[in-house]
This record gives structure tokens, sequence and C-alpha cells, in this order.
């Protein structure tokens, strides 16, 4: 190890729900595949989770990060109600609820490693700021905050006023009601995580993806002054296939024309009622495309002791046989990045997390957006009407109603089928080898990257 990357502990805590274990994963990867010492700090039940769902590097990627467990008191693992009126997981609130009792569990490891360590480097979700707060409070610590989610849309929902009202308007784009993205629960956590201690912010993002938008995020009264790495995408952009035995769905793709299928996921924790599964599955019926449909129970806070549901009693009846030959629906958790680097993969249909947004901006696959909650309705926005590689099948104005399947179809037909369609496709094409071009060397040389690990290696 270099002498200036030796003595420097960098201990990475996610907050515990797939999309932020995930992004903090593949962070912490491409920092330890530089030579750093990295930690990466959760509840037993959650780095499990993670590394169990984690795609697209070899095998050998995770061998020398060190995983140490957070003790968390039990908490109940509800199921989701896909029938609620918002969409928000507030069956994770218990999870949520109890995390924050790890942090005398990371004070103690900090503790330790500041002892013997040159600096410690705390990279911490933007949601875990008790982190922070312990990584300040050391001689040597240096917090950095993660932040999972666009920081576009962190700068639309303050409202349309001054600088970002006047950037809005300037680029044409309107802000989603703020309305039923997230429960007030969900809400008090963000609130505590302003005015954290941090020395700079991390984002999985790049200029290319919100250049628009990064300089006036930091120039917010409390980012003033602070660094700010726009680290992103951190999926690895080269995929590696998982090992061990190969998902079905990856060898019924093998067997699709090239760009012929549009993929359907709502992610980790998003569910959709029961009348809107029989209105999807009729209206991807009548697309008459082929389909990879992804209809799975969203996580619940233990998936490790509740396991992994499927939802397919509620498709209607002779559903699978009609579709034979066209479609296939995969009940348990999905190699998506395999799905979306697949050459069979023409669009996602998506909630829209951020992941799955990054995700598919760097494997040039075009979405049809269908937000849920939290930063998704902004992230909608993000990618029809400024990035213009998608188009909305169901808007956030319309949350409340079941979107019918002839509207559906008329969806799915205008990315796969129509002129419009060859249009976003040709610039998620163009986007996916700008951003490519931009990380170099399948991200490993990203120039955001290593001004990080230049600076936190600093003497
Ligand atoms: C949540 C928020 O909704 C999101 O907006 C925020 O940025 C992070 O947390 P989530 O619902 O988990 O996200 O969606 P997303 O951010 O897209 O993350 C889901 C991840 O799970 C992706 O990396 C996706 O590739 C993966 N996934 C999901 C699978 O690999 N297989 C599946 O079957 C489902």
């Amino acid at each position: 190890m270099e002498a200036s990357k030796a003595n420097v502990s960098i201990v990475v805590v996610p907050f515990p729900a797939q999309g932020h274990l995930n992004q903090l994963l593949h962070f912490s990867i491409m920092l330890s595949s530089h030579g750093l010492t990295v930690y990466y700090a959760a509840p037993r039940t959650h780095i499990h989770q993670t590394r169990s769902r984690l795609q697209g590097w070899p095998t050998s990627a995770t061998s020398s990060l060190h995983f140490h467990e957070l003790p968390i008191p039990p908490y109940t693992s509800p199921a989701p109600n896909p029938n609620s009126s918002i969409f928000f997981p507030s069956h994770l609130q218990p999870l949520f609820d109890e995390f924050k009792h790890v942090q005398p569990h990371l004070a103690n490891l900090l503790h330790s490693l500041s002892a013997t360590s040159r600096r410690v480097v705390v990279i911490s979700d933007f949601l875990v700021s008790f982190a922070a707060t312990e990584a300040a409070a050391l001689p040597n610590g240096e917090p950095y905050t993660f932040r999972c989610t666009p920081p576009s849309g962190a700068l639309a929902w303050q409202g349309e006023d001054g600088p970002v009202g006047n950037l809005l308007k300037a680029l044409g784009l309107k802000t989603p009601s703020k309305e039923d993205r997230v429960t007030e629960e969900f809400s008090a956590i963000v609130a505590r995580s302003k005015s954290t201690p941090e020395s700079g912010v991390l984002i999985n993002t790049c200029r290319l993806i919100e250049g628009d938008f990064l300089d006036i995020f930091m120039q917010q009264p409390d980012l003033i002054g602070k660094k700010l790495f726009a680290i992103g995408p951190l999926n690895p952009i080269v995929i590696t296939e998982t090992a061990g035995p190969r998902h079905r769905c990856l060898d019924w793709l093998d067997r699709q024309p090239s760009g012929s299928v549009l993929y359907i996921s709502f992610g980790s924790n998003s569910s959709i009622s029961d009348e809107q599964i029989e209105q999807l599955a009729m209206g991807l019926l009548n697309s008459d495309q082929r389909f990879l449909w992804v209809l799975r129970e969203a996580d619940r806070g233990d998936v490790i002791a509740e396991g992994e549901r499927d939802r397919q009693n509620k498709l209607p009846p002779d559903f699978i046989e009609k579709i034979e030959g066209k479609g296939i629906i995969i009940g348990d958790w999905a190699p998506q990045l395999e799905i979306l680097a697949h050459q069979a993969t023409a669009a996602f249909m998506s909630h829209c997390g951020w992941n799955s947004c990054i995700e598919s901006i760097s494997m040039g696959v075009p979405m049809l957006a269908w937000p849920m909650h939290s930063d998704q309705p902004w992230n909608a926005v993000l990618l029809s009407s400024y990035l213009k590689v998608g188009v909305v099948v169901r808007d956030w104005s319309r949350r409340k109603e079941v979107l019918l399947a002839v509207e559906i179809e008329k969806a799915v037909k205008e990315v796969m089928v129509y002129d419009k369609g060859e249009e976003i496709k040709r610039r998620a094409r163009e986007l996916k080898e700008a951003v490519r071009q931009a990380v170099g060397d399948g991200g490993s040389s990203n120039p955001e990257l290593l001004a990080f690990i230049n600076h936190i290696t600093r003497s």
C-alpha cells in the first residue's frame, strides 16, 4: 500500500434499505480497489442482504472489504400494504426507528480505529447524521455525507423562488407536488439530517447528468465552503455476470431478438395495488411487445428472515398462458444490472428509484417513468424533461388513480414501437457513451473518485 493510503481508515455507514445499502457497497468496492482500508458498518441482516444481492462485480471484489456488524435491537418486520393510499414503504418504519440504537456500537468502532489510524474518514448516508456527529468528535475524524438521491430534486423541492426557480424556469422544468412523497415519521428523520458537521458531500451523479444543478446545490447555506465530489455512476459500467447458478430470466433474454424486450420493475420497496397489477398485465398484453416483469412483494425490514414473496396470484386468470413466448414474470430478486446490460433489453418501466435511474442511464436503456414516492417524482421529470431519455407513464399528479390498461399500452408503444421511441433510444445511447467516456476505464479512473481519494489520503 502507498504510504499516503496507509493508516487512513474509511468507515462507510449506510442507511438500512436496499437502495441505500447498494450504492454505498458499490462505492466501498471502488475505494478498496484503490488499495484503501474500508469498513462497511451495518446491522448483520443488512450486510447479508446487500452482499447476497450485489451484482456486476467479480466475486473477489468484496474480498478486501471489512464487514463490521452493528448490533441493532429486535424490530418488527411487517408485510407491506400494496393497497395503501400512499406508496411510501411505511412498513419499514420499525426498522428505521431501531436503527438509531447502533450509534454507540459505531462510536466504539470509530474510537478503536482513531487510536491506530492517521485519519478516520467516515462516509455516511445523509440519513445517518449521528455517524457524522461521531466522526466529527474524533481528534482525527473526517465526516463526509453521501447523498443517495439526486441534488437537483433536493433543490427543486425547496420552492420556485430565487436562483433555483430561475434555473427551473430557464430549463422549462416544473417541480412535482411534495405531497404524499413520504410519511411524517420519515420526514422527521430527514429533518434531523440537516446541518450535519460534514467536511464534504459525495453524490452518486455526475456533471453530464445534473451539471446545471451541482454548483447551485453547493451554494446552499449549510453547504457553503464544503467540498463536493460527484462520483457517479457507482454501479459497475462493465458488468461481470454473477457467479453461481444463472437466473432463468437471463437465459430467456438470450433467446430474444436484440433490443426487443421491455423490462418492468418497481425497485426494492415499492408495491402496486392488486387492481393496478391487473391493468398493467392487460396493458402489456395488448401492447403486443416482449416483456420481462419483476412482480414481487416489496422488501420487509428483515429480508433474510422473511424471504422473497411473489405476487403472481394477483394476475388475471390465464395470463401466464397468454404471454407464453412473449413475456415472463419473475417473482424473486432479479439480476437488474445484468438485465439492463443485456443486448435484448430495449427499455425499462421503472418507479425511478435513483439506483434504477443511474443503472439505466449507464447501460443506455431509456425509461418509462412511474414514480411512487420520495425522490422519484422529481427523478421522472429529470429523465423525461431534462435528460430526455424517458417518457412518463403515470404522472405524479395522478398518483391516487389506477392507471388503465389502455394508457399503459399507449406509453409502451410510444417507446417500443413509434418514432418518438427511436429518438429517446438514441439519446439514451448517447448519454451512456458520454458518461462512460467521462468516467473512463470501466469507472475506476473517474476523475471525481480520484480527486476524493487524493483528498482523503493527503498528508
Ligand atoms: C429507494 C428510493 O426509492 C430511491 O429513490 C432512493 O434513491 C434509494 O432508495 P428503491 O426502491 O430501493 O430505492 O429503488 P432503487 O433506488 O432503484 O434501488 C433498487 C435496487 O435494487 C437497484 O440497484 C436495482 O438494480 C436492485 N433490484 C431491484 C434488483 O437488482 N432486483 C430486483 O428484483 C429489484
